[in-house]
């Protein structure tokens, strides 16, 4: 099976799925690791790795639609299996999503349908939450809206701050991308009206 993964930032989810695959535990070719921000640290983590990396910036582009079209190429380009955003932090538009619709999962730090968007910690400690953790989803139209695949939880604990929570929850969450990933390299998985399938059975 053969990924991409498209990122924004600092990449310790892609380091995760690095990790993974240098130990034999994923079973799987990485294509390329695009990002929208040149300057974005995950970059590197993809060039050690000797993984191909292709910036495509949205600042350079006259308006969503147009980065959207150029993305949905050069993602294209690569022919993936499975397209992962991993602390992508641009919101897709139709180019992407029909070209890749039931073969892109998104990472979201909140128990989904809990806080879709940004700033989930804080929000979750405004609730008086007992419990966060994170999701992955199948991307649609809807922002963090699309049927999910496997989630991940721990409790809020006294004192807890939206930093000390994201800490906390960051390395459950690299373990929760990287099965969730092998489970794509074993099975043909697949999105079906807003049910998730394995080799035809539901999850
Ligand atoms: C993670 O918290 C992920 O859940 C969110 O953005 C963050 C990305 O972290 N979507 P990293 O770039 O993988 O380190």
């Amino acid at each position: 099976r053969t990924v991409t993964v498209l990122i924004s930032g600092t990449g310790t989810n892609l380091q995760a799925l690095i990790d993974a695959r240098q130990a034999r535990r994923l079973d799987l070719e990485f294509v390329q690791v695009v990002s929208n921000r040149p300057e974005a640290p995950g970059l590197r983590r993809a060039q050690q790795a000797g993984i191909p990396v292709t910036v495509v910036d949205h600042t350079e582009f006259a308006d969503r639609e147009a980065f959207d079209r150029e993305l949905a190429n050069t993602v294209a380009q690569g022919a993936p299996d499975l397209v992962v955003l991993a602390g992508f932090m641009r919101i897709l538009g139709p180019a992407m999503l029909q070209r890749f619709e039931n073969r892109m999962i998104n990472l979201h730090p909140s128990l989904l349908p809990l806080y879709r968007g940004t700033d989930t910690y804080r929000r979750a400690l405004e609730a008086g939450d007992r419990e966060h953790g994170a999701s992955v989803h199948f991307v649609t139209a809807e922002l963090d809206g699309g049927p999910v695949i496997s989630q991940v939880r721990i409790p809020v604990e006294t004192g807890d701050t939206p930093e000390r929570l994201e800490a906390r929850l960051a390395p459950r969450e690299h373990d929760l991308l990287v099965a969730t990933v092998e489970l794509f390299t074993r099975h043909p998985v697949q999105c079906c009206h807003g049910s998730i399938t394995i080799d035809d059975k539901p999850l």
